[in-house]
């Protein structure tokens, strides 16, 4: 049977307010939440939807570059990026202005919304194309609500059970939406509002708290918690063992140690680098040391220690994690250690932008460590989400 091919969709991300009520020195957009952008944890639900799309962002028209490289980099693909307008609907009719015209359906999201789930974005394309009208995510209204007057006076209670606080990612037929912002008069605050005006019918489908857009400052504390509390910490372990080669100068926790007999390596034998480097790579599941660096290729022969620890932290980060801590512990007679320790921590943790804790410690004579005929690192690493 041939496979029926899905509805095209088009996503407009708008991200081109200034966040006036955040109060933060960026635009709200590109203001940190838990080590991202608000602008990137939105691209990241539109990433990971079942419907393949088309992403639009909207930004401000002084940070179309900038705006550019973190979709991209959120997307992992192609992503059109415009110059927002004055207000929000301007903005939303500059992204419409370039959706592909064989889209069958858009959906409008504020990026603001940054913790909106994937799930949200896929739910709504699915009633649209069930249905074949516009579709809102929406919550009932917990909270009594009042009509009041300018002077503060309370006039009625409105019936709640009628009323819902509605979301985004609202979706829409394309042509529906497109009419709609053409016969535009007044100036709604989403797009829901010009669609109904234009005489289409819109349903609220259920919503999500975590589609809660982050307006002020404590909306935005309140979404850092949500995923300070949600993220699983991750733990990788790694060794590495290197024989003493008299000939060689030795490196070990990426310092020099002039006079002490080397360790024999591709590289320059560095047992701590190398077991670290392992366990970053284990807790992010990328793999090993051998697997990543490769011992045949030539910008790692003779390197030393801190790149590739450099190079691990890269990979590890640009996964989604950074670095929480990293303890290791050297197994050796020499070199004498103590004295260093302070150093080499100060060191690795500098490198690694996370406090690196190493200890050292003797066999008793026994096995080849305690023969003096090498030496082994044992590291462990916790990475964070
Ligand atoms: N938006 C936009 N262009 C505008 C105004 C708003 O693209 N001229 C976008 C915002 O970036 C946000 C969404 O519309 O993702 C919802 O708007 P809002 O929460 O009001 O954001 P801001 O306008 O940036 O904030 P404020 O009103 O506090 O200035
Ligand atoms: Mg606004």
């Amino acid at each position: 049977m041939d496979s029926i091919p899905g509805p095209r969709v088009a996503v407009v991300v708008v991200a081109a307010g200034s966040g006036t009520r955040l109060g933060a020195e960026l635009p709200k957009a590109f203001v940190p939440l838990h080590g991202l952008t608000l602008l990137e944890r939105s691209l990241h639900a539109v990433r990971g939807m079942q419907h393949a799309v088309d992403p639009i962002v909207v930004a401000p028209s002084d940070r179309l570059d900038e705006a550019e490289a973190l979709a991209r980099r959120a997307i992992g693909g192609p992503v059109t990026v415009v110059a927002g307008g004055a207000t929000r609907q301007s903005s939303v009719a500059e992204g419409l202005a370039v959706v592909d015209a064989r889209a069958d359906i858009v959906l409008v999201h504020d990026a603001a919304r940054a913790l909106a789930p994937t799930e949200l974005f896929d739910a709504v394309v699915d009633a649209v194309v069930e249905r074949g009208y516009g579709v809102i995510p929406g919550l009932p209204v917990s909270d009594t609500v009042k009509r009041v007057g300018d002077d503060g006076q309370v006039h009625e209670t409105v019936d709640r059970s009628a009323l819902s606080a509605v979301q985004t990612p609202q979706g829409f037929p394309r042509e529906q939406l497109l009419t709609a912002y053409a016969l535009a008069e007044s100036d709604e605050t989403d797009d829901a509002g010009l669609v109904a005006a234009a005489g289409f019918r819109v349903d609220v489908v259920p919503g999500d708290a975590h589609a809660f857009k982050v307006t002020t400052p404590w909306d935005l504390r309140r979404a850092e918690e949500l995923l300070a509390g949600s993220t699983t910490p991750r733990i990788g372990s790694g060794s590495d063992t290197h024989a003493f080669d008299e000939g060689a100068e030795l490196w070990l926790a990426g310092l020099y140690w002039p006079g002490e007999p080397g360790l024999a390596g591709h590289s320059d034998g560095d047992a701590v680098a190398h077991a670290i480097v392992d366990a970053l790579l284990s807790a992010a599941g990328l793999g090993d040391i051998g697997g990543v660096f490769g011992t045949g290729d030539p910008r790692f022969s003779g390197a030393h220690g801190d790149v590739f620890l450099a190079e691990a932290r890269r990979l590890v980060e640009e996964a989604g994690f950074r670095i929480g801590n990293v303890a290791v512990q050297v197994v050796g007679n020499r070199p004498k250690f103590a004295p260093r320790r302070q150093e080499a921590q100060e060191r690795l943790s500098a490198i690694l932008g996370a406090p690196v804790s190493v200890g050292a410690t003797t066999t008793d004579g026994l096995g080849f460590t305690g023969r003096g005929e090498g030496i082994t690192a044992q590291a462990t690493a916790l990475l964070l989400g």
